[in-house]
């Protein structure tokens, strides 16, 4: 809280603060939206326990609860932004139908990024409507867009995803639940109700967390006043990187590289020796198990098959040399981990398991944006050490 609650007399005081590589632990702002306590492996969305909401409310009533910062009261009032959401989707299919293919147009198909393609369709909805600085608009606008980009993501993975495969885009279904709906369209059917409810609590447990670096980026670029669609834009690109949402299909990947269980601790103890990570591993916040990874990991149990077998015992292997190999870290199973295999099992292909996680989190970022832009927004501007040679020097002349 010290960092937001600065006096006016102190806010042009120079500081000289050196703080954590990463920033991590320095708390730059206030929030209502969330937050976690690692040590205690607790995480919530406003004030309820984002675990508990998964297990009783749908993906639409967190959506409600973190832009508007209260449920929705009543059935009617959950199905009526149900019904807003499915809204939102068919408006968005009309933009994306028309975007993706032309985005794509003589690509070779095969190196198509579909995260990256995301990036580019939003940046194209954004450009070609001209989104203003949300310091030219008026609180309704600015939600207006957030609720757009949250949207627009699941209905353009989707169709980035289909194009891609030479496949028909499908239209969204306005009926239907949001993670119902964003699965059919990926897959082209109407998925089984466990299907659905799995994927669904998945999107449910990954719409925010606290101040990790994507939902960062994203207030960063809100606090200068760009429009929403740029904040938006840079977060999935923070979001792409492997040390944040783009380990999922690594995690899984490892597992099914190991193959077999007799196969586990020799292949980990080869990671360790060639000085790799071992992905869907170690958590920047928790030092105890991730809720997160203990629900997903429940919901693999319940889907079955052989592979969660198999995870199961190379999640052991590995959390034993991890102890073994670096003790005393807290170096547990993140989220990652078991969300490959529940998006896997649920119907969601591997290339899309990042993708997907932008389909929850774009709800975190555009909550985070809009608390940024409502709540007195100062602009980030922290300083670096200049450690470069000594200044100033001649500048040489030729
Ligand atoms: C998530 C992650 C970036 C967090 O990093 P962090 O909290 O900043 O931890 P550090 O990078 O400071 O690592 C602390 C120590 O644990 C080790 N470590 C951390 N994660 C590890 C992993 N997955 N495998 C092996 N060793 C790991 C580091 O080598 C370091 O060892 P050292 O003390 O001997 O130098 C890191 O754990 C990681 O790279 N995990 C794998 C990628 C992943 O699963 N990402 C998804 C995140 S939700």
């Amino acid at each position: 809280m010290a960092a937001a609650t600065e006096s006016a007399s102190s806010r042009n005081a120079v500081l000289d603060v050196e703080v954590p590589r990463g920033l991590k632990g320095v708390k730059v702002a206030q929030t209502e939206i969330g937050n976690v306590r690692g040590a205690e492996g607790f995480f919530h969305y406003r004030q309820y326990d984002a675990t508990e909401l998964a297990k009783l409310r749908t993906l639409e009533d967190i959506w409600v609860l973190m832009h508007e910062g209260e449920l929705p009261a009543d059935q009617a009032a959950s199905d009526a932004f149900r019904a807003r959401a499915g809204a939102l989707r068919v408006a968005a299919f009309e933009q994306v139908s028309q975007l993706v293919p032309g985005l794509l147009a003589g690509a070779d198909l095969s190196r198509v990024d579909v995260l990256a393609t995301l990036r580019a369709l939003i940046a194209a909805v954004g450009a070609r409507e001209g989104w203003k600085p949300w310091l030219d608009l008026s609180s309704d606008e600015i939600k207006d867009q957030c609720s757009r980009a949250v949207a627009l993501t699941a209905v353009g993975v989707a169709a980035i995803y289909r194009v891609k495969h030479g496949r028909e885009m499908v239209a969204p279904d306005a009926t239907l639940p949001h993670a119902t709906d964003y699965l059919r369209m990926v897959t082209g059917e109407l998925p089984s109700a466990d299907k659905a409810a799995a994927l669904e609590k998945y999107l449910d447990l990954t719409v925010d967390h606290g101040f990790n670096a994507s939902t960062f980026t994203a207030r960063v670029v809100a606090s200068t006043g760009a429009d929403v669609s740029s904040a938006v834009v840079a977060a999935i690109g923070s979001l792409s990187g492997p040390l944040h949402g783009g380990a999922p299909s690594r995690a899984l990947a490892m597992v099914d590289e190991i193959g077999t269980k007799e196969n586990a601790e020799p292949f980990i103890r080869a990671m360790f020796a060639r000085g790799e990570r071992l992905m869907g591993f170690g958590h920047p916040v928790y030092t105890t198990m991730d809720p997160r990874s203990v629900m997903l990991g429940g919901i693999a149990d319940t889907l079955g098959g052989d592979q969660i077998e198999l995870a199961r015992h190379v999640e052991q292997t590995s959390l034993d040399l991890l102890e073994e190999v670096k003790p005393g870290r807290g170096l547990k199973t993140n989220v990652e981990f078991y969300a490959a295999l529940v998006m896997r099992s649920a119907g969601i292909p591997d290339e899309l398991f990042t993708p997907t996680f932008a389909v929850s989190r774009v709800i975190g970022w555009t909550a985070n944006i809009r608390e940024q832009v409502e709540n007195d927004n100062r602009i980030f501007r922290p300083s670096a050490e200049y450690v470069g040679p000594e200044a100033p020097q001649t500048v040489p002349t030729i």
